[in-house]
């Protein structure tokens, strides 16, 4: 399963990088405005910024809703860098544009997706990504990873190359369910990473040999 992080935050990009386990970053308008970046310049200039940053796939944000305005500001992504994927909305132009991005060859990810019907859609139209937000769904009392696993199933029966990436992601359990899954890449925050690698046993077993290693020495 690839790891992508799910933040604007370039401190936080290095950060997992160094870790050396990164596959990608996705952003979106929200995580931009958190980090203070606004206006079109600077925006794209940021996307320029994690993509020197990571090696793997960048996830851009249109914020245009009617295809025209897409497949312009989509274009215009795609040209920045050839990590970007372009990250289209799920919604019925939505779906033109990620067929018209597919066609010729610029690589999408359909965000905002909440049921099987919309993946399978995405999967139809050629997205590279599908979103499900498994931690959104969470919020509102639905299983997240339950439609993580339906997706996983249609997506084989047909063998869609279309790739799962579980999106809104909030913990290490997270993690470990949608490897479980087998989703294809996950998107979250550096705290459900670092997360993986926290056991009392290896923190008590490391103090016990350092402890023993200086009785020796
Ligand atoms: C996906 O690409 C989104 O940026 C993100 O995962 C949304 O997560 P949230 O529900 O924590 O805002």
């Amino acid at each position: 399963m690839k790891f992508f992080i799910d933040t604007a935050n370039l401190a936080q990009i290095k950060e997992a990088q160094e870790l050396g386990v990164l596959d990608g970053v996705t952003t979106n308008p929200s995580l931009m405005a958190k980090e203070g970046i606004t206006g079109r310049n600077n925006i794209l200039k940021h996307y320029v910024d994690i993509c020197n940053i990571v090696d793997g796939d960048v996830s851009a944000e249109v914020i245009s809703t009617d295809l025209k305005g897409m497949i312009k500001e989509g274009e215009e992504l795609a040209e920045l860098h050839e990590q970007i994927v372009v990250k289209v909305p799920m919604i019925k132009d939505g779906i033109k544009a990620i067929k018209y991005f597919s066609d010729k060859g610029i690589r999408t990810n359909c965000t905002l997706v909440f049921s099987c019907g919309q993946a399978l859609l995405a999967a139809k139209a050629g997205a590279a990504y599908v979103s499900p937000f498994i931690g959104r769904l969470d919020d509102i009392s639905t299983d997240g990873l339950n439609l993580i696993s339906e997706i996983r199933h249609i997506y084989d029966n047909y063998e869609f190359e279309t790739q799962i990436l579980a999106a809104s992601v909030r913990h290490t359990m997270h993690v470990i369910d949608c490897a479980k899954i087998g989703a294809d890449v996950m998107t979250g925050p550096l705290s459900a990473i670092e997360g993986l690698l926290k056991h009392p046993l290896t923190d008590s077993g490391l103090a016990k040999f350092l402890e023993d290693y200086q009785k020796g020495n």
